[in-house]
C-alpha cells in the first residue's frame, strides 16, 4: 500500500464491516426490540476506528483484511457495548451519541444495558463461532483471552471504575495515565494485537505492535479529552463539556489545552517509532496514527 490510501481503504472496509454487524444481529432468534436497540447503536455511525486498525494490521502482514471482517465486528460490538454503558445516568448521564439520543433516551435504562451485555457476550461467541478459513482453534483461544483481558477488570472495566472513583477529585498525572490506558487504551491495543495473531506474528513483532497500539490509544483519549474541551458537538456527535460536568480530572484540565497537545504530540511521536520497528509495510497504520493526531471527532 502506498500512502494516501486510507480513505478507500476506509471506506470499502467500513462498508463490509457495517453489513456482517447487521447480519449478525439480524440472524439472532430474541425478543424484537432487543435486537433493535443492539442495531440501533451499531448503526449510529461511529468511526470504526478499531476495525481499521485490525484491517489495517492484516494489510501491513501482506494479508487480506477480509480475513478479519468477523473478528472486527465483535471488537466493534464490545466498543458499542462500552459506550451504550458509558452513557448511563448512572455512569457519564449523557443524552448524544453518535449524533444520536443515546441508547437509554431511545429504549430506556434497562434495555440499554441489556443491549450492551447482549453485545459483550456476543462478541465472544462471533470469536468462537469462527471457521478454519478465518482462525485455528488455538488463535480462537488466544483472541478470547486477549479480548476478555483488554474488556475486562484489568482492562476497560479497571479503567471506567477507575474514572468514576475519580470524579470530583484532583487526581495525579499517573492515576489519569492509569484510567486512560485501561478504558481507552487496552481495547484499541487489542484491536491491533488481535491482527497480529490471526496474521502469525513472531514475538517482536508483536511486541512492537503492542507498543505502538499502547502509545496510540493513549494519544486516542487525549485527543477525546480535548474535543470534550474545544470540540464542535455537531462534528464530535456527543456533548462538549460532559467531564467538566461530571467533574473529571482530565489531560487539559490537569496539564492545560497546550500541555495536552503536546502530551499528545509525545504519544503519537513514540507510536511512530514502534511502527517503524515493526519493519512491515505499515503505510496504512501511519496514516491511522497520523488521523487520531489531528481528529476532530
Ligand atoms: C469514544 O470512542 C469513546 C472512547 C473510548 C474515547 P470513539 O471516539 O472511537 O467513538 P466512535 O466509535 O467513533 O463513536
Ligand atoms: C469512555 O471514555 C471510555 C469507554 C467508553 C470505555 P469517555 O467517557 O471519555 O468517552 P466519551 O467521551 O463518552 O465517548
Ligand atoms: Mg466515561
Ligand atoms: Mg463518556
Ligand atoms: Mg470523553
Amino acid at each position: 500500500m502506498e500512502t494516501g490510501l486510507l480513505d478507500a481503504f476506509a471506506q470499502e472496509y467500513k462498508k463490509l464491516l457495517e453489513s456482517e454487524l447487521r447480519v449478525l444481529v439480524e440472524k439472532l432468534d430474541a425478543p424484537l426490540v432487543i435486537k433493535e436497540s443492539m442495531i440501533y447503536s451499531l448503526e449510529a455511525g461511529g468511526k470504526r476506528i478499531r476495525p481499521l486498525l485490525l484491517f489495517a494490521t492484516l494489510d501491513a502482514f501482506g494479508i487480506d483484511p477480509k480475513k478479519g471482517i468477523p473478528a472486527a465486528a465483535a471488537i466493534e460490538m464490545v466498543h458499542t457495548y462500552s459506550l451504550i454503558h458509558d452513557d448511563l445516568p448512572s455512569m457519564d448521564n449523557d443524552d448524544l451519541r453518535r449524533g444520536k439520543p443515546t441508547n437509554h433516551k431511545i429504549f430506556g435504562d434497562a434495555i440499554a444495558i441489556l443491549a450492551g451485555d447482549a453485545l459483550l457476550t456476543y462478541s465472544f461467541e462471533v470469536i468462537g463461532l469462527l471457521t478454519k478459513d478465518f482462525a485455528s482453534a488455538d488463535t480462537k483461544l488466544r483472541l478470547v483471552v486477549e479480548m476478555a483481558k483488554a474488556a475486562g477488570t484489568e482492562g476497560m472495566v479497571g479503567g471506567q471504575v477507575a474514572d468514576m472513583e475519580g470524579e470530583g477529585k484532583v487526581l495525579s498525572l499517573e492515576e489519569l495515565e492509569y484510567i486512560h490506558i485501561h478504558k481507552t487504551g487496552k481495547l484499541l491495543r487489542f484491536s491491533v494485537v488481535a491482527a497480529a495473531i490471526l496474521a502469525g506474528a513472531n514475538p517482536s513483532q508483536l511486541d512492537n505492535l503492542s507498543a505502538f497500539a499502547h502509545h496510540l490509544g493513549l494519544a486516542f483519549q487525549i485527543q477525546d479529552d480535548i474535543l470534550d474541551q474545544v470540540g464542535n458537538q455537531e462534528i464530535i456527535g456527543k456533548p462538549v463539556g460532559s467531564d467538566t460536568t461530571n467533574q473529571k480530572s482530565t489531560y487539559p484540565q490537569l496539564l492545560s489545552l497546550e500541555g495536552a497537545k503536546a502530551a499528545l504530540h509525545n504519544q503519537i511521536l513514540q507510536a511512530k517509532e514502534y511502527l517503524i520497528k515493526t519493519d512491515l509495510n505499515t503505510n496504512l497504520l501511519r496514516e491511522i496514527t497520523d488521523l487520531v493526531a489531528s481528529r476532530d471527532h
